[in-house]
């Protein structure tokens, strides 16, 4: 029986995986170890099944007798880590939810709804890493893979909206304690309906811009604002997580000629939906209806919206969407540019299938692999 050690479980992708992993029933057909970081000997997550006690991750033994290690422990460990276990001879496969090894030229992005091709050619190169992509872009591509299919996109630009998850847990907890923190400064005012809107504008901007507003995670005010950066500097002018729209679609899709992707990325306040509001030049003039049913159809998550309000607000919102697989797709309609210019805005949870569930699946696919 395959061994299969998790590592990285218990932080908030690891916990997502470990949710859908058990709700799918996943937990069988192989010899599940967990290891830790900091806990070993504690007990090991509830899987529905008995689990042995925790391993130590660091444990270089341990690690080079797994057959495929999955791990949400985040770049560093990956780092730390996968270097030493190849040089030590390890062969098995290494699922990573981390970006650090994303862009190898050994390495295949997994997203199988839209590159299970990419991903069945790279099993059978024997290609042994496997990692999750980017969740904006991921959730991007799960939106508009029929019109990738179709080869009807001659480029994209994402302006996104992306929630206080895709920064970790501790940002999210910024986040709420930031509303919190607004909310009590008017809190007397907006008791009285007759109070004047002034002074609680007043109230909530000078609470924001007060040293006192919790800021340490995001560096500035997230609810009642926005902040348009996310990631690191790159020399192009872009941020990191603008790069990536580029690099992993293209990637991810083993495109001939790269499609141009670009755009800003924004941060807002929601929880974990990541919005997009995409611009697609198609290479010709395709009819709206077409193109509705070529999105509807790439795959079993992603659903078309009607363009009208009550629809728009009941099912394309991240409230709508979080803690579901839904990828909905909507505002679609062509731009005043002219007809091959489309719209569209579309919402993803994005420790779904921005991160965990992708994950999830690429594991089964290697354990189909490997019998
Ligand atoms: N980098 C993304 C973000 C999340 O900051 O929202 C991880 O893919």
């Amino acid at each position: 029986m395959a061994k299969v050690g998790f590592i990285g479980w218990r932080g908030m992708v690891g916990s997502v995986l470990m949710e859908r992993m058990r709700a799918e029933n996943d937990f069988k057909g192989f010899d599940a170890i967990f290891a830790s970081t900091s806990q070993i000997g504690q007990n090991g997550p509830d899987v529905g099944l008995p689990v042995r006690p925790l391993e130590n991750a660091y444990d270089m033994e341990k690690l080079l007798d797994m057959d495929i290690i999955v791990t949400c422990q985040g770049s560093d460990y990956t780092k730390k880590m996968y270097p030493q276990l190849r040089g030590n001879g390890w062969i098995g496969y290494w699922i990573d939810a981390a970006s650090a090894l994303r862009m190898e030229d050994d390495a295949t992005i997994v997203l199988d709804p839209v590159n299970l091709d990419v991903i069945k050619q790279s099993l059978e190169t024997g290609i042994k890493n496997y990692i999750g992509g980017n969740c904006t872009v991921s959730l991007m591509l799960m939106a508009m893979a029929g019109l990738f299919k179709k080869g009807l996109i001659e480029w994209v630009t994402s302006m996104t909206y992306q929630a206080a998850s895709g920064a970790g847990a501790k940002n999210m907890r910024e986040l709420v304690s930031q509303m919190d923190v607004i909310a009590k400064s008017c809190d007397r005012l907006l008791d009285h309906p007759e109070s004047a809107i002034e002074e609680i504008d007043r109230n909530v901007i000078t609470r924001m811009r007060h040293d006192a507003f919790p800021t340490a995670q995001f560096g500035a005010a997230l609810a009642g604002s926005l902040i348009p950066w996310i990631d690191s500097p790159m020399p192009s002018g872009q941020t990191r997580e603008e790069w990536k729209g580029y690099a992993e679609t293209n990637k991810i899709l083993k495109t001939k000629i790269p499609i141009p992707i670009d755009g800003i990325c924004v941060r807002i306040g929601a929880m974990r939906c990541h919005s997009q509001a995409l611009t697609i030049k198609l290479k010709k003039n395709v009819p709206l209806e077409e193109i509705k049913s070529y999105i509807a159809g790439a795959n079993d998550w992603v659903r078309v919206i009607d363009d009208n309000k009550a629809d728009t607000l009941k099912y394309l919102t991240p409230a709508a969407v979080t803690g579901t697989l839904d990828v909905p797709v909507g505002r679609i309609r062509k731009l005043n540019m002219g007809p091959e210019y489309l719209t569209c805005f579309t919402v993803g949870d994005q420790l779904l299938w921005g991160a965990a569930e992708p994950v999830r699946r690429i594991l089964k696919i290697v354990l189909d692999h490997i019998g």
